[in-house]
Formats: C-alpha cells, structure tokens, sequence
C-alpha cells in the first residue's frame, strides 16, 4: 500500500500512542517463563508484539486476548514444550533475540524463523555468548535465520562484556542467564534500555560508569500485571513534528517515560522545542507521563554518542527535526543503524535527497545543514518496508507544500498501526 501525504497547515489535537512494543514483548515473553496467571493490560495490537504471542503459543503456553488485554498462563521455567512447527518472528528482532534466550537456555528444539528483513540482520551477536554457555544454536551461512536451536545440556553462568550496546543481545544473555548453572553477570558500559532488568528484577550494581546485571536459576520470576504505556517512540514522530510544524499543539497522554528511552526528549529539548511535561502516576515498573508539544524554533545540535542508545530508534525522526534547525547538526556513532530493519542510514539519506535537504551520509552517522524553517520538496519516498522509515518520511512530507507518496506505507503496522489515522486526526 502506498499513502498519499500533503503538506499540512495545522498539527492540532490529542492522541492515544500504541502501547510500549519493547514493554510488550518482554512482559509477555516473561509471563510465560512465570509460575501463574498475568494480566497486561493495553498489550500492543502492533505486528512485532503479535508475533511474540504466537510464538509463545506454539511453545505451549496459553495466550488469551480481548481488547488490549492479554492474559497468560504461565507454565514456569521448565514447562515451555517443543513446538510443531517454525517459530515465525515476522520482522521481529526483539522476537527472535530474546526468545532465543530464553530457548537456549531452557533448550527447547525450536528454528526460528524470520522475514525476509529480520533474515538480513546478523544474529552472530546473540550465538556467541549463547554458544559460550553451552547453547546449541546455529544461524544459516553462519549467523543469520533461520535460527536453529537444539536440546543441550543445562547452560553455564558467564561473565560477558557487551561489545554493543544492545539491549536484545543483553537481554537474550540474561534470558539464557535464568535457566544456567552459576550466576551470569553482563556488563554495559554504554547504558541501553532497561526494561528487561526492571521487569524482571534484576539485581544491578553500578561500577563507576558500568553497570553490572545479574541473572541465575535461583532468580523469582514475577507474574505481569500491570498496564503497558503507550510507546515513547511512537511519541517521537509527533514530538519532532510538533516542534518543526509552525501550527502545531499535540497532547499525548501515558507516554512511556523511562529515562532510558527518553534521550531524544533532551536532545529535542537541548534544540530549543516546547515540549511540556506532566508526570504520571504510571506503574511500579516503568514511569510514564503526558507530554504536549508546540510549535518552536530549532537550534542544531551535536549528538553525544553516548546517548545513541537511548534514542537509536528515535534517529530517523530526530534526523527530519535536525533538518528544520539553523546550523550543522551532527550524529556519529551510530553504526548500528545500519543493522535494524533496513540500513537506516541509507534509507534517510534517499529520504533526505529526495526533499532537496543538505547533508552528508557518513559510515556512522550523519551531518545535516539544518535551514531553520522551511517547505521541503514534495515526492516519491521509500519506506524500504521499514516502519520508522516510512512515518519519518510523513512527517518529511507534512511540512512540504506538495503531495507526497510514501511506498510500501502499510510498514507502520509494525509498531503504530494506526499512524495513518493519527496523522488525519491531527491534520483535521
Ligand atoms: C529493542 C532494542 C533496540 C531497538 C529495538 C527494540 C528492545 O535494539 O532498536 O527497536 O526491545 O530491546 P538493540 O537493542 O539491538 O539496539
């Protein structure tokens, strides 16, 4: 499907965000490992999440869904049984990294497989430590899906150092760490999201700028009940175009604010945005707010590396904000674009290049001659079947004065299926 955009003169009005898709996944992945019933309530609809539960009903676990909220019948750490067919994680990494932990560790024979994105992406990142606990895990010409996992004796705890800052490959370890024998300690020098600790109540030491986080087979499995916040990153397409739109006011309600999530708050901030927030009462687990943003004036920004990890998924949509800045913008250190569902950085640079912006790709990041506020040209954009490639886009082409195309649009299904709806409420 492709989707007509055009150039908009207002972006008014209040949203409900889709639920948390990280927080989704894990809540569910870790209410199938419990011992007993939990209950999630606002469970995203989005397709990543989806295909989490029906893997986890392959494996054997039983999975209710009614309006937003799913309830799950835990079956424990040793009750996952081998499925019958492929475990299909559509164009999930977060899907296939950290249920391969979990399978691994609980060495259940299983092959997982992915489309044809999520089959791109390298997977040596998780074999290798799963390997070096004792996991039979074997990746297709090496390390890519199908994912093919065999029964192996119980794992060994290991003490590993990221070498990325991921928080799949760290939670896939610390998956695995929760059937080993001896503790598995994984350290993070670079922070990355921390919602697998939280939910599952990892112990976590702080060593000056380091973090180390804990799991063994000693570690209780809390049930899951609680409500999931509506996703940060789905409030950053709208953040960024509240702040670059001369019409804008947006209100967002329950938004998902773990500070681990939330560095493009600061960096919009850092830019000079209006955003206002609220806190909220949100869970016990994770804090979550309502934000409202205004039209503003963009600054250009140097990005800290170090805060890469915290807004990587948010670049795409801060690199259309760096746009409408005055001044020379900068992002580097973020290589690891180029290793999520498409090249990221690729795909902006056509993106960019086709609305006439100034800029230059660089193998980790990119530099952007932001002209402070303006129209840019209409056209034909590329989603590259990646979601927050195709929504960045929109927000690309709201602020032209033309009509815009956005190819293969339905990609937003993957973690904001209602995008499209949204962007016509707001435009009125
Ligand atoms: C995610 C972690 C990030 C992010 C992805 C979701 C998660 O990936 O890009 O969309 O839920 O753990 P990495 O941890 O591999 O950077």
């Amino acid at each position: 499907m492709n989707q007509i955009v055009n150039g908009t003169r207002q972006l008014r009005g209040s949203l409900t965000l889709p639920p948390d898709k990280s927080i989704s996944h894990r809540a569910a992945m870790f209410a199938a490992i419990a011992e007993g019933e939990s209950v999630i309530h606002n469970y995203s609809d989005a397709a990543d999440p989806q295909s989490t539960l029906v893997c986890l009903n392959q494996l054997g676990v039983p999975v209710e869904q009614q309006n937003g909220t799913v309830r799950i019948s835990g079956v424990g750490r040793d009750g996952l049984q081998v499925p019958a067919d492929d475990l299909d994680c559509g164009n999930s990494g977060t899907t296939m990294r950290l249920l391969s932990g979990i399978l691994a560790g609980a060495g259940i024979k299983s092959r997982l497989i992915g489309d044809e994105s999520l089959s791109s992406r390298t997977m040596q990142r998780i074999i290798t430590p799963l390997t070096q606990m004792g996991a039979s895990i074997k990746g297709q010409n090496g390390d890519y899906a199908p994912l093919e996992i065999d029964h192996s004796d119980k794992l060994r705890g290991i003490r590993y150092p990221l070498p990325i800052a991921s928080a799949q490959l760290k939670s896939a370890v610390l998956l695995a760490g929760l059937f080993a024998e001896g503790d598995t300690e994984v350290i993070e020098s670079v922070p990355s999201r921390d919602h697998t600790e939280r939910l599952l109540q990892l112990p976590v030491e702080n060593y000056g700028s380091s973090v180390i986080i804990k799991s063994n087979r000693s570690q209780h499995l809390p049930t899951q009940n609680y409500n999931v916040p509506g996703d940060f990153s789905a409030a950053a397409f709208w953040i960024a175009a509240g702040s670059i739109h001369p019409n804008a006011e947006i209100l967002m309600k329950n938004v998902g604010l773990n500070p681990s999530r939330t560095a493009a708050l600061k960096i919009l901030q850092e830019m000079g945005a209006d955003i206002e927030i609220e806190p909220g009462t949100g869970n016990a687990m994770e804090p979550m707010g309502d934000v409202i943003v205004r039209s503003s004036q963009l600054r250009a920004v140097k990005l800290d590396p170090a805060l890469i990890p915290n807004c990587i998924d948010e670049l795409p949509i801060l690199m259309v904000a760096m746009c409408f800045a005055e001044g020379r913008s900068e992002i580097s250190g973020a290589e690891e674009l180029r290793h999520k569902e498409t090249d990221r950085l690729a795909a902006m640079a056509n993106v960019l290049r086709i609305a006439g912006e100034k800029f230059e790709e660089k193998t980790d990041g990119i530099i952007i001659q932001g002209t402070g506020s303006h129209q840019p040209g209409a056209g034909e954009f590329q989603s590259e079947h990646d979601h927050r490639i195709a929504m960045s886009a929109a927000v690309l082409a709201m602020m032209s004065v033309g009509k815009s195309e956005i190819i293969n649009a339905e990609a937003t299904a993957i973690s904001y299926p209602n995008f499209w709806d949204d962007l016509k409420l707001l435009t009125g």
